[in-house]
C-alpha cells in the first residue's frame, strides 16, 4: 500500500507540472483529493489494516496530500504571476536615459591626452594642503605680499612646526614641490597636474572651485625655447593649427623669468573682436623654475633647469571655438538643460 501510495503522489505531481491552465489544476486536485479523489479513497482502506500499519499510512496519506496541496498552490500563483509579467518580445526596449561628462570632466581628459603625447605624465597631488607646499617652498615666505593674489582659504587644524598652516591649496603650482620630492633629486621631470584649487573669489571669469592644470618640466639643459615650443605645440592641439601663443613679462616669485601666456584669438585671428577685444586671449601664467623652487624640491639648480606653466582649465577650455561661454559660473549650476548641451 505504501508503494501504491507513493506511486499515486508522483503521478499527481507529475500531472500538476505538465498542466497548463487553473482548470486543468483543479481537475487534478478533484482526481486525487477530491471527495472520491484516488488519494481520498486510500483512507477509506485504512480501516482494514492492522494497528500497526495504520500510524505508518495514515502518516504516508496526511504527506502526499499535503505536499499535493503545496504543488497545486505553487503552480497556480506562477501562472497567475507569468499572466501579469507577460510581455510582447517584438516590443522595441526602452533606452535607458544615457548622461555625458561634466565639461571639465572632458577638458580634463582632453588637455591630459595632448600633453601625455609629448611624453608628459598626469600626477595628482593633495587639495587640502600645507602652506608650505603651496607658498614657503615656492619663494613667497610667510607674510610675503604675493600670498595676497591668491586669497586663501585656512583650514581650521592646528600648525605644523615646519609645514605651516594647512590651507585649500589655491593652485596647482604646489604641486612641483611634491613632484620634485618624487623623483628625489634625480629628474628628468614632465609633469602635468590638474587639480581642483580654490580662492575667495566669484565674478564671470572666477568661482570659488575651479581646476588648473600646471606643466612642470625639469631636466639639463632645459630653456624658454623649450617652454615657448610645448605652448605652441599645446595651443595647435586644442585650438586648431591656425593657434598663435604670445609670452609676456610678468613677476611670480616661484619662477625668474615669468611670463603670462596668451592665445590668439581664433575667431577674428588676432584682429579684435567683440569675444576677444584685443586679438588675444590671456590663459595664465608661466616661467622659468626658480633656482630657490628647485632647491626647496631637492633638486641642484647648478645641474638641472625647468620650465613651469599653470592655467585656469575652464578658462582655457571655454576659448575654444563653437563654446562661446563667456561666464564661468554657468559651467558650476547645476541647470541640467544647459549642462546637456555641453
Ligand atoms: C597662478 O596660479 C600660478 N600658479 C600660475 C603659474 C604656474 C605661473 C607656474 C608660473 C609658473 P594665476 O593666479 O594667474 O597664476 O592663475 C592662473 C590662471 O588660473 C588664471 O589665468 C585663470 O585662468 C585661472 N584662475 C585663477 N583664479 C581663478 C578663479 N577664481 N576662477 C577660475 N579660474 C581662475
Amino acid at each position: 500500500m505504501q508503494e501504491e501510495l507513493n506511486n499515486l503522489k508522483n503521478q499527481a505531481i507529475a500531472a500538476i507540472m505538465e498542466a497548463k491552465s487553473v482548470a486543468e489544476l483543479e481537475q487534478i486536485r478533484i482526481d486525487y483529493l477530491g471527495r472520491n479523489g484516488k488519494i481520498t479513497t486510500e483512507i477509506k482502506k485504512i480501516k482494514k489494516l492492522k494497528p500497526d500499519e495504520k500510524k505508518n499510512v495514515g502518516r504516508l496519506i496526511n504527506e502526499a496530500m499535503s505536499t499535493l496541496a503545496k504543488t497545486l498552490a505553487e503552480q497556480k500563483l506562477s501562472f497567475s504571476q507569468s499572466a501579469k509579467h507577460w510581455f510582447d518580445a517584438t516590443i522595441p526596449g526602452e533606452k535607458p536615459a544615457l548622461g555625458h561628462l561634466h565639461l571639465v570632466t572632458q577638458a580634463a581628459a582632453e588637455v591630459t591626452a595632448i600633453f601625455e603625447k609629448i611624453g608628459f605624465t598626469r600626477v595628482r597631488y593633495p587639495e587640502v594642503e600645507w602652506d608650505w607646499y603651496a607658498f614657503e617652498a615656492l619663494n613667497m615666505p610667510q607674510g610675503h605680499p604675493a600670498r595676497d593674489e591668491w586669497e586663501t582659504f585656512f583650514i581650521n587644524l592646528p600648525e605644523d612646526k615646519k609645514y605651516g598652516k594647512v590651507v585649500l591649496t589655491p593652485h596647482t603650482s604646489s604641486g612641483q614641490i611634491r613632484e620634485m620630492e618624487r623623483v628625489k633629486a634625480r629628474p628628468p621631470i614632465r609633469m602635468i597636474n590638474i587639480a581642483k584649487c580654490y580662492r575667495r573669489q566669484s565674478d564671470a571669469t572666477h568661482v570659488p572651485m575651479f581646476h588648473q592644470f600646471e606643466g612642470l618640466v625639469v631636466d639639463k639643459g632645459i630653456n624658454i625655447t623649450n617652454l615657448k615650443g610645448t605652448l605652441d605645440y599645446f595651443g595647435k592641439k586644442l585650438y586648431g593649427s591656425k593657434s598663435v601663443s604670445r609670452i609676456r613679462p610678468f613677476n611670480f616669485k616661484f619662477t625668474e623669468p615669468s611670463f603670462e601666456v596668451d592665445f590668439r584669438c581664433v575667431h577674428c585671428d588676432g584682429k579684435g573682436c567683440k569675444f576677444c577685444k584685443s586679438g588675444w586671449h590671456e590663459v595664465g601664467g608661466a616661467g622659468m623654475v626658480h633656482p630657490n623652487v628647485l632647491k626647496a624640491g631637492g633638486i641642484d639648480p647648478g645641474v638641472y633647469s625647468g620650465f613651469a606653466f599653470g592655467w585656469g582649465l575652464e578658462r582655457v577650455y571655454l576659448l575654444k571655438p563653437g563654446l562661446n561661454i563667456n561666464d564661468i559660473r554657468t559651467v558650476y549650476r547645476t541647470n541640467l538643460a544647459y549642462l546637456e548641451q555641453l
